[in-house]
């Protein structure tokens, strides 16, 4: 069964990779560079040291769930076509005092929804929307270009796993606080813990899955919450002598894992590919200490890092050769899709969808009426305290509990080649 999950997310994964796509404003990639570029001026306060589990995840964050599931239960998307499998979505409090919530979408499997794993997924950032995994990437639905409709993804992961999909931490997507200031503290501790608690609520609401069992998976900065969420999981079994959550393995893909090593291969990927001249190559790797206990960089650092920016702007790192999108807005007819022709646009048309009230209302997320819109990837977290330099050591750990480490890496394919 493992093995026939690998292999199924193996092959959709060489089709994903057209997907994952750009949006008009910020995107996955970009969220990314702004986060190495504001630690490297060492005066934003990111705490670098290891990842350290926050020990406040005790029974007073567990909940009872009774009933909720039905109430989550998503009848029909609008504009869905028809499907087979059961689909769900809603709020699990995380934070009772603060009034902090996550959002989740959950869909079960095509098939033998009763044995196959649980899989979740997440996005990075950090700040960037897990629904783009379920509406861009990997979900059993993709939207049309007006923006109202769906179609199906034939190459879906839920034909292989029942997927959760969870948008973390409080301030993205459709997730919040009442607390406006929690989101000031936002960084990988509180995330970890915070996915944690969401993960032993959302199982007393779903009890036919406690002991089932289960893989994280997620791309970007992903590569930090996947472990990060995993080795708290493992923390919480061995305190309690006992396995409340069933751990079998974590997957990233594009991950961010060790930032001295990453950053400088983004460097050189970029040079070698002529995003950026020679010349700024040259000068960041001249004047750029990306070693983890580097205190100050010099100005010319800071220049031609400026330049790399500037420079990846205008493209979708993750898919270079892609087109790009250049209007943002819906058709009134739903164009052709198909899910192997790579539309640069489809991010645009997800967002059109999501914010529509109908949408929200029958995935019945924002019900407290956010005030601003639903963003691939917001600006309402501006603050990150702390991002571990490296989750080298968590990885080592996993290995030697017996958790199965996967590490993938997605390579633009032909055909999304073809149509620059
Ligand atoms: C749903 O299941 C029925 C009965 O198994 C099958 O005939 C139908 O094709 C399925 N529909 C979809 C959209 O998969
Ligand atoms: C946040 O506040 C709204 C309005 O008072 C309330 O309905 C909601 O339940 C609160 N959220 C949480 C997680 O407590
Ligand atoms: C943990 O549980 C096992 C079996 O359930 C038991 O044999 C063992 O003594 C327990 N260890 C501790 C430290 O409580
Ligand atoms: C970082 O600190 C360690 C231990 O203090 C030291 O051994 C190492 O040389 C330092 N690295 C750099 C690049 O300065
Ligand atoms: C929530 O709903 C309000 C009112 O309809 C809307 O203005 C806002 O954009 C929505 N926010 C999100 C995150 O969906």
């Amino acid at each position: 069964m493992e093995s026939k999950l690998f292999c199924w997310i193996l092959l959709s994964l060489l089709i994903l990779s057209c997907f994952v796509s750009q949006t008009n404003e910020k995107m996955q990639g970009q969220t990314l560079v702004y986060l190495y570029k504001s630690r490297l001026k060492q005066n934003f306060g990111v705490d670098t040291s290891l990842f350290k589990v926050i020990n406040h995840v005790n029974e007073a964050n567990v909940h009872p769930q009774v009933g909720l599931k039905e109430e989550d239960r998503i009848e029909r998307l609008p504009g869905q076509p028809l499907a087979n499998f059961s689909q769900y979505g809603g709020y699990v409090t995380v934070h009772k005092s603060a009034g902090r919530a996550l959002y989740y979408y959950f869909v079960e499997a095509h098939h033998s929804k009763n044995s196959l794993p649980l899989l979740l997924w997440l996005n990075g950032g950090p700040g960037c929307s897990s629904l783009a995994g379920a509406l861009l990437e990997l979900g059993p639905f993709r939207v049309h270009s007006d923006g109202k409709t769906l179609y199906t993804n034939k190459f879906s992961w839920n034909y292989a796993a029942n997927v959760l999909f969870l948008e973390s931490p409080a301030g993205v997507g459709f997730s919040y606080s009442n607390t406006t200031s929690d989101y000031d503290k936002s960084g990988d501790s509180r995330t970890a813990a915070d996915n944690y608690v969401f993960l032993v609520n959302w199982l007393e609401r779903f009890p036919e899955y406690k002991d089932r069992d289960f893989y994280i998976s997620g791309e970007s900065y992903a590569g930090h919450y996947v472990p990060q969420l995993a080795h708290t999981i493992l923390y919480h079994n061995k305190k309690a002598n006992k396995t409340i959550i069933n751990l079998k393995g974590s997957i990233i893909g594009n991950a961010v894992i060790n930032d001295e090593t990453d950053e400088q291969g983004m460097v050189d990927y970029f040079g070698s590919h002529a995003i950026i001249s020679d010349q700024d190559v040259y000068q960041i790797h001249k004047y750029c200490d990306f070693s983890p206990n580097a205190t100050t960089q010099s100005r010319e650092c800071e220049a031609s890092y400026g330049a790399l920016e500037d420079n990846i702007i205008d493209i979708n790192v993750y898919n270079i050769y892609a087109p790009m999108c250049f209007s943002s807005d819906v058709t009134t007819r739903p164009k052709k899709a198909s899910i192997l022709e790579f539309d640069p646009c489809s991010t645009n048309y997800m967002y059109v969808y999501l914010n529509r009230p109908e949408v929200q209302e029958a995935l019945h997320a924002n019900v407290t009426k956010l005030t601003h819109d639903w963003e691939l990837c917001g600006d309402t977290i501006q603050v990150w305290r702390d991002s571990p330099s490296t989750i080298i050591p968590l990885l080592k750990e996993f290995m030697s509990s017996g958790i199965r480490v996967w590490i993938f890496r997605l390579v633009a394919i032909h055909k999304c080649m073809r149509e620059t």
